[in-house]
């Protein structure tokens, strides 16, 4: 039995929908916190389970019988809270004798900024736990910066505003992150694993080149300052800092092809 958390999230949708491509529905558990939200996965045969990161209990009976769980990282950003609560999580997988855990962390979760220090938490969590576990790596979703809203901007002003330093990024698809879950969840030889899951590295000129290519409308990459990127500053400090221009294969090998790049997300964005 596969159990999966966080269904009615982004990240947990592609995975549970994926594993019903590879698994029968009745191998597979999904659990929300509320489980009202995912009816349509109850409807096609899943098990529908509640369980909330903040009630032990829910968790001990949402684990039940669980061959492999997948823990989805909270997204509760308290300092502290989510580290506690998967702490909960993982008291409840050891109870219920499941036999391999696999976490969606962060990159960098040990070196980087420090609202990343509740997944460096969890990873040791999991070390002390002896549970057999599984650390995805995730960066962040490319969705955030190449979508329908920000190429139609782009399209429409002719430039592309970011303070990017010139860095190379490394972020990868919501969906490319998902498969890659599904396949470390129904494959073998991922225990003790920890992979970095990155997409191709791409740049803020070549994303105004795609632009470009896939509009035929000339948009150009024109760099800021920081202190003029606004409510975007944080990630956009990131960026320049260099936090993302670390390459991987990882997640390449288990999707068993190149990770989703710029040019095909621009695509779907203007379709
Ligand atoms: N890599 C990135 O760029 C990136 C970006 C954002 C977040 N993240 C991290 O990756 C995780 C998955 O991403 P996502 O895009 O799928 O996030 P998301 O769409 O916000 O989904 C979060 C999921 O966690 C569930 N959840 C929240 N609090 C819970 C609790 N107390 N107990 C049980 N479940 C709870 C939510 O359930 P409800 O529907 O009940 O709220 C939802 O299913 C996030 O939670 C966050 O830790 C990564």
């Amino acid at each position: 039995m596969i159990v999966v958390t966080g269904v009615t999230g982004r990240l947990g949708r592609v995975v549970v929908e994926e594993l019903l491509t590879r698994v029968p529905a009745g191998g597979l558990a999904a659990v929300a916190r509320t489980p009202e939200k995912a009816a349509d996965l109850a409807d096609r045969g899943v098990d529908v389970r509640r369980g909330d990161y903040e009630d032990r209990a829910s968790l001990d009976a949402a684990f039940a019988g669980a061959d492999v769980v997948l823990l989805v990282s909270s997204p509760d950003v308290t300092p502290g809270a989510r580290a506690r609560q998967h702490g909960t999580a993982i008291d409840a997988a050891k109870a219920a004798g499941v036999g391999r855990i696999v976490y969606t962390s962060a990159i960098n979760a040990d070196t980087g900024p420090s609202f990343l220090a509740d997944h460096a938490t969890t990873e040791a969590l999991l070390r002390d736990s002896g549970l057999v576990s599984t650390v995805l790596r995730n960066t962040f979703y490319s969705d955030l910066f190449v979508n329908p809203g920000t190429v139609a901007a782009a399209v429409d002003t002719g430039e592309i505003v970011y303070a990017d330093g010139g860095r190379s990024l490394n972020t990868a698809t919501i969906r490319d992150l998902g498969l890659a879950a599904a396949v470390v969840l129904t494959g073998r030889g991922h225990e003790g694993a920890r992979y970095e899951l990155r997409g191709s590295l791409w740049t803020y000129d070549e994303l105004a080149a795609a632009i470009s290519a896939e509009s035929g409308k000339p948009v150009v990459h024109r760099e800021i300052p920081l202190s003029e990127a606004g409510d975007g500053a944080f990630v956009a400090q990131l960026v320049s800092g260099g936090f993302f221009s670390e390459p991987s294969e990882d997640l390449e090998k288990l999707l068993g092809r190149p990770a989703t790049g710029i040019r095909e997300l621009v695509r779907a964005a203007l379709a």
